[in-house]
């Protein structure tokens, strides 16, 4: 396993559709090991493979547990790592706002309005089928992830006025 590089916006390659898995053989599972090392050493709690530079329909997602340990991998133990692969969104309902960020655009959070509902059918790392359904945290960060396979980031749902603010943060940001 290893942590690999997260590509940072706006490098273009964000912007890539991602294609779908057809394999569901070591080489995918090695991917997602090293997409769970990269999340957790990056603090992240949701990572779409583009975010590592491989645009395949794989994302993961790992919400802290409420534990008692500053220790990463006890918040998030791999096992609880829901990996998905190849999803479709099946249904949506209602609204809300989530204050959202992204491994990809480090340090910068905003609300962003999504479906409060979301019902999606999946497989896992072997290539069986599954159904989720959500209406809390889980759904808001499959439909940020699932963005990231469509070549979407958040900061693209943010008003104008606040993408303007954001694209001149950023760019005095780089400059440092
Ligand atoms: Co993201």
């Amino acid at each position: 396993m290893m942590i690999r590089d997260i590509v940072i916006y706006p490098d273009k390659r964000l912007k890539e559709i991602s294609k779908p898995v057809e394999k569901f053989d070591e080489s995918l599972h090695q991917l997602l090991d090293d997409m769970y090392d990269t999340m957790i050493a990056k603090n992240g709690v949701g990572l779409a493979a583009i975010q590592i530079g491989v645009p395949l329909r794989v994302l993961i997602i790992n919400t802290p547990l409420d534990v008692d340990s500053d220790d990463p991998k006890e918040q998030q133990p791999k096992e609880n790592t829901l990996e998905v692969i190849n999803p479709k969104i099946l249904k949506v309902g209602g609204k809300t706002k989530y204050q959202e960020g992204c491994l990809s655009v480090p340090g910068y959070f905003e609300e962003v309005n999504r479906y409060k509902d979301v019902t999606i059918e999946y497989q896992n790392r072997y290539g069986e089928t599954f159904i989720i359904e959500d209406d809390a945290f889980l759904a808001i960060a499959l439909q940020h992830e699932i963005d990231h396979l469509d070549g979407k980031i958040f900061v693209e749902k943010l008003s104008i006025v606040k993408r303007k603010k954001f694209e001149k943060e950023w760019k005095k940001r780089a400059k440092k």
